[in-house]
């Protein structure tokens, strides 16, 4: 399938699905597409567009495909540790009210794993997470909270007793953090953004996007954070120039929005939060 079709294969389905391949790295899409179509029977994209359109169970499969919805609790234990020692705390330090989104969240592993934190560092504190994912299935799943035991292999026997109750085979995350989340459809490509976030955890989500998308996606964050704010992604996920998109790197797969009394260079020249593979920004207090 050339170029041409290709594009037409994602007009087709933009139409069909309100997905936007476009946005999505075009080789690596194309080469699992095909992937896709030849197990479901077609002999190229067309054919395969001629199946999803008429069958709705092969269209979910195809939505299912797209939004690689793999996640699990504390995914890279040793960031989550960094949030816990020293984001979150500056972050509760500094603000009444918490206000944390986690975008592209999946199953809610990641979102859970955020309550989870925040619960054990201010049990009564004034915090709420909005997690969002473009796939309805998932988030459905997501709201239900039941997990199955290979999916909180990293949580320790005590994080696991306290915040979970046996559901049959697997388990459920208890209601008080299930309160605290709000689970709703957002797509980052096509939806409005909401405002004022103090924390935005977008990992393994990204890495999907062409660079175009990507650049818009991340300044659309920018602009979503509060002044102070930070941004969270994957350790695949580095911004090449965080300067150009409104960010002070603070620590690997760690960005700040700065305030606006502070240059990127007046804050980089700061102390450093200590621990963790830091890039050198501060995260509270004026800048220097
Ligand atoms: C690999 S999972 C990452 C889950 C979690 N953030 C983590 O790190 O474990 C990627 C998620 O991004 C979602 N996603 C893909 N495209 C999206 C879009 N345009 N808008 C919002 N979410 C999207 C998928 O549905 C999927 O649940």
């Amino acid at each position: 399938m050339n170029d041409l079709d290709y594009a037409f294969f994602q007009r087709k389905v933009l139409d069909l699905t309100g997905i936007d391949l476009s946005s999505y790295k075009s080789d690596q899409m194309r080469r699992r597409l095909n992937a896709l179509a030849t197990r479901s029977g077609a002999r190229n994209l067309f054919e395969y567009y001629r199946i999803i359109s008429r069958d709705p169970a092969k269209r979910q499969e195809f939505r299912d495909f797209v939004t690689i919805n793999v996640s699990e609790f504390f995914r890279i234990p040793e960031k989550f540790e960094y949030l816990r020692q020293y984001v979150l705390p500056e972050l509760l330090r500094e603000r009444r009210r918490l206000n944390v989104w986690s975008a592209g969240c999946s199953n809610g592993a990641e979102p859970y794993s955020l309550a989870i934190i925040l619960d054990q560092l201010a049990p009564t504190g004034d915090w709420r997470i909005l997690a969002t994912d473009i796939d309805t299935t998932i988030l459905q799943r997501a709201r239900c909270g039941v997990y199955a035991s290979c999916d909180v292999r990293n949580l320790d026997k005590h994080t696991l007793a306290k915040y979970f109750v046996p559901a049959g085979e697997q388990v459920r995350v208890i209601d008080r953090i299930k309160s605290r989340v709000q689970f709703k459809m957002h797509d980052l490509l096509r939806d409005e953004y909401q405002r004022d976030f103090d924390l935005i955890v977008c990992r393994h989500v990204i890495i999907y996007f062409t660079e175009v998308a990507k650049d818009c996606i991340l300044r659309k964050f920018n602009d979503s954070l509060r002044p102070g704010g930070v941004l969270f992604v994957g350790g695949t996920e580095m911004l090449k120039r965080p300067g150009d998109l409104g960010y002070n790197c603070l620590a690997v797969s760690f960005y700040v929005k700065p305030r606006a009394n502070s240059s990127v260079a007046a804050s980089c020249r700061g102390g450093t939060i200590s621990g963790g593979d830091n890039c050198g920004c501060r995260l509270g207090g004026p800048a220097r």
